[in-house]
């Protein structure tokens, strides 16, 4: 190592914020954030600055996990009412856009009755004004196509509100990040800087290569006060060396949910990146120190919080080569593409993959295949399960794919034939739609409409309608959310007589009868192909 030279150390935590509140994917197009701003912050900032009791007893109810409400050690109400102040002063222009989006949607209910649109052009508000484009569908149902790109490059997309804050972290718990805004914290420096910006590729490099303090002092531009808190993220001490795989089949390793690392001699593919930090804890795990120094493929499944991190990915982006994600049109509202949100975090080859395309490497391949289900029915099409191909080996990642159809995946059997390994995630209570997607929705939704379309995976029968399909010798249950470091931004505990406990037990024994190799996957696992 270089004298004078510094790493950052592995418990340094960098919470990517827009405004002061983490940020999740719909936080970043303009329109879902908009949206998100006024009928999610907006709301549960005024619920909390009104009563902060009722939200400290909520977050100690297991019932109410997941829910709007703020979790904070102690009363931050001074500190909530100045970022709700804050918001209203900087935000106004988004405030606007977000009342549009409901005048909008009023105005066609009302006037798009199944005559020409052409008249109500002059009628959309003036703030969307060229940036939507009037539609219909083949049932006279009206609806709107944002023009994203145009909206990226207009005064509603203001990277100045995007930061990044620097913190060390030493144990799992962390407060619900839709819920609670992340506001300074002792020890803490925040880097007002875009998410695109090069200077968080600097500082992530010294995760594995050292640099002088004085440098990335200059690069990030602190102040003497801001300086001297970051010099103590800083170490001397060098990273555990990356042991890469070396064999002649493959070797994947499970890092908590839906992350795992798949390896051959020739190429790393790592799937819906999420990552602890480093620190003492009784769960053992991999962490960002056990990542090849360069990753050729990230794949993302679909554009849930809990399977696109920007916390991750942004820490990782300089090191990787391709990040592949579902093909989408772009332009609904609750479907923004995730290629244009990358592009503006500053990731550069972004590929977009239809079902059923491939991209082959060395000795394998990558294929997306359909996922249907898991967003409240709503039309979205950022989703895809991957089938890897490596070394003679195939597997498929279906993530949260619901099989309410079986008979898609004998039409997919048709054509990539069996899978050897298939990893399914079976969260099947899920969340209803609206917890998610409810600030897009721009009237009110029947409660138990909203509860009948829910946010869940396979069940017991349509996981195992996956396994008897594609004739699976070994069946790896993920995605749970139950690793305690991502609670955060999943929200659940599950318990053993819990509906997603009780069906994935079922299917790991239907299996393990069958000569099946099943488990449960929790905290890290290893395993070589031959
Ligand atoms: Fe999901
Ligand atoms: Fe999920």
């Amino acid at each position: 190592m270089k004298n004078g030279s510094y790493f950052l150390r592995s418990n340094v935590m960098a919470e990517p914020l827009v405004d002061g509140w983490y940020a999740w994917a719909h936080l970043i197009p303009p329109a879902t954030a908009a949206r998100n701003l006024t009928e999610r912050h907006l709301k549960i900032m005024d619920s909390y600055i009104e009563s902060p009791e009722t939200h400290a007893a909520a977050v100690k109810n297991p019932a109410l996990l997941g829910g709007p409400f703020m979790d904070f050690k102690g009363s931050r109400v001074e500190d909530v009412k100045q970022l709700r102040q804050r918001t209203l002063h900087c935000r106004s222009k988004l405030v606007e856009l977000s009342r549009a989006l409901e005048k909008l949607d009023e105005m066609l209910r009302l006037r798009a009755t199944g005559y020409s649109l052409e008249s109500l052009y002059a009628e959309v508000p003036p703030e969307l004004q060229g940036y939507v484009e009037l539609v219909y569908d083949l049932n006279n149902q009206p609806s709107f196509r944002l023009i994203e790109p145009l909206l990226y490059k207009s005064s509603y997309y203001d990277p100045s509100m995007q930061s990044v804050m620097l913190s060390e972290i030493s144990q799992d718990d962390r407060p619900f990040v839709l819920s609670t805004p992340s506001l300074e914290k002792d020890g803490s420096v925040r880097l007002n800087l875009p998410f695109a910006s090069d200077q968080l590729d600097a500082l992530f490099r010294m995760k594995h290569t050292p640099s002088p303090f004085e440098s990335i002092r200059e690069e990030l531009n602190l102040n003497d006060e801001d300086a001297q808190r970051f010099r103590s993220f800083l170490t001397t001490e060098k990273p555990r060396p990356y042991a890469k795989y070396q064999g002649p089949g493959a070797r994947w390793r499970y890092f908590g949910h839906a992350c795992i690392l798949l390896e051959t001699a020739g190429v790393s593919v790592l799937l819906d990146p999420v990552l602890s930090y480093t620190y003492e804890s009784d769960i053992s795990r991999y962490t960002y120190e056990d990542l090849p120094p360069v990753i050729d493929y990230v794949l993302i499944t679909h554009n849930h919080q809990d399977h696109i991190l920007f916390e991750t990915l942004l820490q990782l982006r300089h090191r990787i080569r391709n990040i592949v994600v579902p093909r989408n049109g772009g332009g609904s509202l609750q479907d923004p593409s995730l290629r244009l949100l990358l592009k503006q975090c500053g990731f550069r080859n972004i590929i977009e993959l239809a079902e059923m395309e491939e991209i082959p490497f060395e000795r394998g391949s990558l294929m997306s295949l359909p996922f249907m289900g898991e967003h409240g029915d709503l039309n979205v099409q950022t989703k895809a399960a991957w089938r890897l191909e490596a070394n003679g080996h195939t597997l498929l990642f279906a993530a949260d794919s619901c099989n309410i159809c079986p008979q898609l995946y004998e039409h997919v059997h048709r054509e990539i034939g069996d899978i050897d390994v298939l990893f399914v995630g079976m969260e099947c209570n899920g969340a209803p739609m609206s917890w998610i997607y409810g600030p897009l929705l721009t009237q009110r939704i029947d409660r138990q409409k909203d509860h009948s379309r829910r946010l869940a995976g396979s069940d017991y029968d349509r996981a195992r309608a996956l396994v008897d399909q594609f004739g699976c010798k070994e069946v790896y249950v993920y995605a749970m959310g139950q690793e305690p470091w991502l609670n955060y931004v999943m929200s659940v505990k599950y318990t053993e007589t819990s509906k997603p406990i009780v069906h994935s037990n079922r299917l790991i024994e239907y299996c393990q009868n069958r000569g099946i190799i099943a488990e449960r996957l929790f905290g890290e696992r290893e395993i070589l192909l031959p």
